[in-house]
């Protein structure tokens, strides 16, 4: 089955076709450039730039997969959460092309989307546990099935890469400042500093990043001037209680949930090399398989991961919109189960 896939729900215009779990193209338009001024995404801005650039990225995707529109079978588009202005621009194009050419329309959660991203090679085995970390989210959940998510912690403020990207500002790299923390700290001593370890003693797999955020904006008022040495050696301090964190409520949903066969890892920080590293060792002590995205391209958004998740939906379920979706901008996993 042929799907031509969309995602507009933040600061990338992305079309993807794939076909069941293989990925035939998946175009990125990033507008990271246009945002970078102002420090962070610009809804409005995001949504004109959407609307100029759509129809280009859906040609360009058609022309890569070399799939014309009779081959197509059914269309699919995030419906949150995300921006709403972004996210119109995407269910509009998706909901015109649907009458246009004839084709049913799936719409899909974009976390849902972050989960698929990492079946390509890999079916999934339930019950699954995602932990996804992007600039806007950062949850743990659980799967029973592709219709059956269960948010079992979130975020209580920042997600995990905002919480990079702020640090990154206040050690005076640019927006967005996560790889370039993740690339200093690589270079730093871990140790040099002390950072309380957020959320260590709140008895549940929630997470927290507003408390660390400020004690490293205090470490850096104490610090004076930054050299370069300071810079990667609080990268990597902050770094490491971050992570700990992290580490500690999966440790802690794994010991919950004892039938967990993989780990699903997603979302932009799923790029971070180090904590993949440590998943990966927390995964071979537990005989569970830590999967993540094949590529760079598959962890930050895109619009492939929303064709597979369709796919995915699909095959457990999912039916097509009967004519009408709204975007639902602070859409939860939990909200899209439909066992
Ligand atoms: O999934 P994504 O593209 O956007 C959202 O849906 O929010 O994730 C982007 C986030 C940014 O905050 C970025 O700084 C962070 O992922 N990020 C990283 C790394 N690469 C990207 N954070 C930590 N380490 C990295 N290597
Ligand atoms: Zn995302």
């Amino acid at each position: 089955m042929k799907l031509l896939a969309i995602d507009t729900s933040c600061d990338e215009t992305s079309v993807a076709v794939t076909e069941e779990n293989h990925i035939l193209s998946n175009i990125i338009s990033s507008q990271v450039k246009d945002h970078q001024e102002f420090g962070g995404v610009v809804p409005f801005l995001a949504q004109r730039l959407h609307r100029e650039r759509i129809d280009a990225v859906i040609e360009l995707s058609l022309m890569e997969a070399k799939v014309g529109w009779p081959e197509i079978e059914a269309i699919a588009v995030t419906y949150g959460p995300g921006l709403a202005p972004a996210l119109e621009v995407g269910l509009e194009k998706a909901q015109e092309l649907a009458k246009l050419h004839g084709k049913p329309l799936y719409a899909v959660n974009h976390m849902a989307g972050h989960i698929a991203s990492v079946f390509t090679e890999t079916v999934p085995a339930y019950p699954l546990l995602a932990l996804l970390l992007s600039g806007g989210h950062s949850e743990l959940v659980l799967a029973r099935s592709f219709s059956s998510f269960t948010i079992l912690g979130q975020t209580l403020d920042d997600a995990l890469g905002e919480a990079y990207d702020k640090v990154g500002k206040m050690l005076g790299f640019g927006y967005p400042g996560g790889k370039l923390v993740a690339d200093a700290a690589a270079e730093g001593n871990d140790q040099a500093y002390e950072l309380p370890v957020p959320m260590l003693r709140s008895g549940d797999l929630n997470l927290s990043y507003s408390g660390l955020k400020n004690a490293v904006r205090l470490l850096i008022a104490e610090q004076g001037e930054l050299d370069r040495q300071k810079i990667v050696d609080i990268a990597a301090s902050f770094e490491r209680v971050a992570q700990e964190s992290v580490l500690r409520k999966v440790t802690k949903a794994l010991e919950l949930y004892p039938d967990v066969q993989q780990l699903v890892f997603g979302g932009g920080v799923a790029a971070n090399k180090r904590l993949r590293t440590s998943l990966n060792e927390l995964c071979v002590e537990r005989g569970v398989t830590l999967l993540t995205p094949v590529s760079m391209d598959l962890c930050t958004d895109n619009a492939a991961m929303i064709g597979l998740a369709a796919w995915l939906g699909i095959k457990a379920g999912q039916k097509a919109v009967e004519s009408y979706a709204d975007r639902v901008p602070y859409l939860s996993l939990e909200d899209t189960s439909f066992d």
